[in-house]
C-alpha cells in the first residue's frame, strides 16, 4: 500500500444501519481485490460502505444507486473531495423556512405513522432549507445526515413496519435506545462531525451516479473491477418498502399516491433484480453490457434466488469464477445475516480467449486480458 492510501485509512466511515451493507465484511472483500486495478465501479451501492472502502485504497472510484438517497450519501462521501457542512449552513438549515406552504408533505403524510407532529414539521422546514444551501455537495451532506437521523430514531432502523411510535412510548426500548425519544435535530447535530470527518481528497475523480445499473453501464468506459452486491432476491430484496420515506424525503415526491399503513409511495422505481420473474433476464443482462469489465466481485448469499450453483453456472457464461465464502456466526450483519447464513463473493477473471488477429494476414494466437 502506498503512503498516501494509509492516510485516507485515518477516514472513517460513519457506521450505517442499511440491510445488506457490507460495512462488517469489508476487510475480507479486501482480500479480493485484483492488483493493478485504478478505475473500479461499485455498481449497486446502498450506504456507500464499499465505495468508500475504494476510494480510500485511492482508486477512482464510481459509484452508483438507484435510489437517490443513496446517491446523496454517493455525492457527499464518495464524489466529494473536501466539502463539509458549516456553522452557517447549519443556520441556513434550522432557520424557519419562507416556504412553509410548499413543504408539508412529512406533516401531511407521516404525522403520527413514524413521527409526532412537531418532528414532521421539522423535518417539513429543514427539507425547505436545503434547498438554500449553495451547493451540490452540502446538500449531500445535509441530506445524507438528516435521512441517517431518521434512521437512528426508528425502531430497527427502517420504515417497513408501523410500530415506530408504539416502540418510542415503550419505557424498557427507550432504556436500551435513548435515541427513540431523542428530537431528530439533537441527533443531526451529534452525528455531523462523523459525516463532516469522513470527507477526503483521494486525489481522483470520483463520481456518484443514481440510474439503474442497466442504464449506466453502457455509458462508462474504462472500468477495471466492478463489484455487484445485487438486493438479495427472495430474502430482503424489497428496499423501497423498508427505506421509502429516505426516498419519499428526498425526492419530495409531488406525483405519487402513499399506500397501506406505511404509507410507501407507489409506482415505485423498476429495479429488475428483486423479483423473481425479472431477476435471470437481468443478471444476463448486466453480465452481457459488463463484458468490457476485466474483472468482477459479486456479493451474495446462499439464501437468494437463484441458489448459489445456479447463479454460478450464470456467471460462468462469461467468466471464471471461483467461489469464497464467510459464515455468519451470529445474526448480525445485516439481511440475510441469521446465524448460520452465508456470506459469499464471487470471485471472477477473464476467460482466456484466443482469437485470430486481422493484423497483415498473420495468425496469432494470444490471450485476451
Ligand atoms: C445489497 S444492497 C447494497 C449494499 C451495499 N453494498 C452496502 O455496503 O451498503 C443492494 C442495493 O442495490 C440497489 N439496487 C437495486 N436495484 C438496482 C438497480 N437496478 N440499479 C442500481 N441499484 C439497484 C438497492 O437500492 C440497494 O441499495
Amino acid at each position: 500500500m502506498l503512503f498516501e492510501e494509509y492516510i485516507n485509512f485515518n477516514y472513517q466511515f460513519p457506521e450505517p444501519q442499511y440491510l445488506g451493507a457490507k460495512y462488517t465484511h469489508l476487510s475480507w472483500i479486501n482480500n479480493f481485490i485484483p492488483k493493478n486495478v485504478k478505475t473500479v465501479l461499485d455498481a449497486f451501492s446502498g450506504s456507500q460502505s464499499v465505495a468508500f472502502l475504494f476510494k480510500q485504497l485511492g482508486f477512482k472510484t464510481i459509484t452508483n444507486d438507484y435510489l437517490n438517497f443513496n446517491n446523496q450519501i454517493g455525492l457527499a462521501l464518495i464524489e466529494n473531495n473536501g466539502t463539509k457542512l458549516t456553522n452557517e449552513d447549519l443556520d441556513i438549515l434550522l432557520k424557519p423556512s419562507k416556504q412553509k406552504a410548499d413543504f408539508e408533505l412529512i406533516e401531511n403524510i407521516y404525522t403520527n405513522v413514524f413521527f409526532e407532529k412537531s418532528e414532521a414539521q421539522f423535518l417539513d422546514n429543514f427539507r425547505a432549507n436545503i434547498s438554500l444551501l449553495n451547493n451540490t455537495f452540502k446538500q449531500a451532506l445535509a441530506y445524507t445526515v438528516i435521512n441517517r437521523s431518521m434512521t437512528r430514531k426508528i425502531t430497527m432502523g427502517h420504515f417497513g413496519h408501523t410500530q415506530a411510535l408504539v416502540y418510542a412510548n415503550d419505557p424498557e426500548r427507550i432504556k436500551r435506545n435513548r435515541s427513540l425519544v431523542r428530537p431528530i435535530k439533537d441527533i443531526f447535530e451529534d452525528i455531523l462531525p462523523k459525516y463532516n470527518n469522513a470527507v477526503f481528497d483521494n486525489k481522483q475523480e470520483n463520481k456518484s451516479f443514481n440510474k439503474n445499473i442497466l442504464d449506466l453501464i453502457p455509458t462508462i468506459r474504462n472500468i477495471d473491477l466492478a463489484y455487484f452486491d445485487p438486493p438479495y432476491c427472495d430474502s430482503h430484496a424489497d428496499y423501497q418498502g423498508f427505506y421509502h420515506l429516505l426516498e419519499t424525503y428526498t425526492e419530495y415526491w409531488k406525483d405519487k399516491e402513499f399506500i397501506n399503513g406505511i404509507k410507501r409511495y407507489e409506482p415505485q422505481r423498476y429495479s429488475g433484480f428483486d423479483k423473481k420473474r425479472d431477476v435471470i433476464s437481468s443478471f444476463d443482462k448486466l453480465f452481457e453490457l459488463s463484458d468490457d469489465i476485466p474483472h468482477w466481485l459479486i456479493s451474495y448469499n446462499n439464501r437468494s434466488y437463484p441458489g448459489v450453483e445456479e447463479f454460478g453456472k450464470i456467471i460462468s457464461k462469461y467468466r471464471e469464477v471461483k467461489i469464497e465464502t464467510k459464515t455468519y456466526h451470529y445474526g448480525r450483519g445485516g439481511k440475510g445475516s441469521v446465524a448460520g447464513s452465508q456470506e459469499i463473493l464471487f470471485v471472477c477473471t477473464p476467460k482466456k480467449k484466443h482469437f485470430i488477429s486481422q493484423n497483415k494476414g498473420n495468425h496469432i494466437s494470444d490471450e485476451r486480458f
